[in-house]
């Protein structure tokens, strides 16, 4: 275990381009909290769907979000934390293509939005933090000591988030996914509130071609820079 100065680190990026693997590769080696907060708009939407929320109605959204509560708990196999809504683990669920479709619509709402970044910076306050998502170095924790921009080759993000959705339903096709992806990298980089961009003070890191292994050593390199 380091022993060293506890700092926020940002993982930041389009989708599907490793920001996740990355951020739980970093927070085992320092024995960090991991934050999934692409997980809690996944959650919200489930929510939104599930209990016909007109998302496109003020009121309406005001008076869900009174009624959904959020969790990370860790799964105690996996030892991996895992979305709860409201007292039940909706972690599988939350990533099916059907979440994937309204997540990015969903997100784009004001209420949703500070809903959400509220609970991500309470949960920052202690610091020994990586948490991944699109807005988590510009708007959440904006003096984050180590801000990651992640970046892919668009036919590799496909390829990766193909596999992972095959292996749950054999039936989805590679056109649904690449769809799906330029869908959402348009409305999480257009939006009016808290859009996708890189920080100005964000490095910018490249996996299209690294391997797991790689691109941890790097990432670890930098966070070990901000820690001294
Ligand atoms: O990281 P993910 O693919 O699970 O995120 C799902 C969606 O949630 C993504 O398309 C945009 C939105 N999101 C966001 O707007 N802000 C974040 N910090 C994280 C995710």
């Amino acid at each position: 275990m380091e022993k060293k100065k506890k700092i926020i680190i940002t993982i930041d990026g389009w989708s599907s381009c490793g920001k996740s693997t990355l951020a739980r590769q970093m927070a085992r080696e320092l024995n960090y909290v991991y934050i999934d907060s692409g997980a809690m708009y996944r959650a919200i939407t489930l929510y939104f769907l599930r209990n016909h929320v007109d998302w496109t109605k003020p009121a309406a959204v005001k008076k869900a979000l009174k009624n959904i509560v959020l969790e990370f708990v860790p799964n105690t196999k996996t030892g991996q934390s895992e979305m709860w809504l409201n007292g039940e683990n909706v972690e599988y669920v939350i990533r099916d293509l059907v979440i994937a479709e309204k997540v990015s619509e969903v997100a784009s709402v004001r209420a949703v939005r500070e809903f959400a970044v509220r609970q991500q910076q309470a949960m920052g306050k202690g610091k020994g933090i990586v948490m991944d998502g699109r807005d988590i170095g510009t708007v959440v924790f904006p003096k984050a000591e180590l801000k990651i921009f992640m970046t892919a080759d668009n036919k590799v993000r496909v390829e990766r988030r193909f596999k992972e959705l095959f292996e749950k339903n054999p039936n989805i096709t590679l056109d649904e996914v690449k769809h799906n992806l330029e869908m959402r990298d348009y409305i999480d980089s257009h939006r009016e509130i808290s859009p996708l961009r890189k920080a100005r003070n964000a490095i910018e890191l490249d996996n299209s071609h690294l391997t797991m292994r790689q691109q941890l050593e790097i990432a670890m390199k930098w966070a070990r820079e901000q820690m001294k």
